[in-house]
């Protein structure tokens, strides 16, 4: 699988001058080379576990690796099999990355003696548990065995919640949280957020397996 990097998106929330034009030229312009699969991104955190990467370094790859997907899916000229794919793919991860980041960042943010940083982690939960909500009506939609017109009008919403919400992240949530949590914190955070992700990864690779415990 490669991104389509040489694919002009065409959908109408996306055309120039659009709303979202300008978020999907930007994630294009952060994607190249081939798609990561799942496999590979769970292969990849020991090795940021043993390099010390930071948390932001981290949570920024994970968002990256997601757009590799809202990308696909938001391409008119992409098959309905490749958006599947990608859809399946874009919810894996992106309920990996969630929760492993509610259970880490945003619990240090909303546990802040500080208004700025409660409200922000608030407002970030909130935005997940939306996305959530999106993401089961999708799946009750059964989106794997039928494409429909309805599934890939939600599929749109969706890729524009989480895109907005990586963009507020990135632009505002990150470097807030950098700004008010200290360094060692932030390291520790790095680790827990990596074995949780791992976690995540794991649980949802035996239930793709059919493997009940
Ligand atoms: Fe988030």
């Amino acid at each position: 699988m490669t991104i389509a990097d040489n694919r002009e998106t065409t959908y109408s929330t996306s055309r120039k001058g659009g709303l979202f034009h300008d978020i999907l030229h930007d994630m294009r312009k952060s994607l190249r080379g081939d798609v990561h699969t799942v496999v590979e991104i769970r292969q990849e955190l020991d090795r940021l576990l043993r390099k010390n990467a930071k948390l932001v370094d981290v949570l920024k790859l994970h968002h990256d690796y997601m757009k590799e997907s809202l990308v696909i899916c938001l391409d008119r000229d992409a098959k309905d099999e490749e958006k599947q794919q990608h859809l399946d793919r874009l919810l894996q991860l992106f309920e990996m990355h969630a929760k492993a980041e509610e259970q880490t960042l945003y619990k240090v943010l909303i546990a802040s003696s500080e208004k700025e940083p409660r409200v922000e982690g608030n407002l970030a939960q909130d935005e997940h548990e939306l996305i959530y909500q999106v993401m089961d009506d999708l799946r009750d939609m059964h989106f794997m065995s039928l494409w429909t017109e309805d599934v890939e009008a939600k599929s749109m919403m969706l890729c524009e919640l989480i895109a907005n919400h990586f963009k507020k992240e990135e632009a505002e949530v990150f470097p807030l949280a950098t700004e008010k949590i200290n360094s060692g914190q932030l390291n520790d955070m790095t680790s827990d957020y990596i074995s949780l992700c791992d976690n995540y990864l794991g649980m949802s690779e035996i239930r793709a397996k059919g493997i009940f415990l």
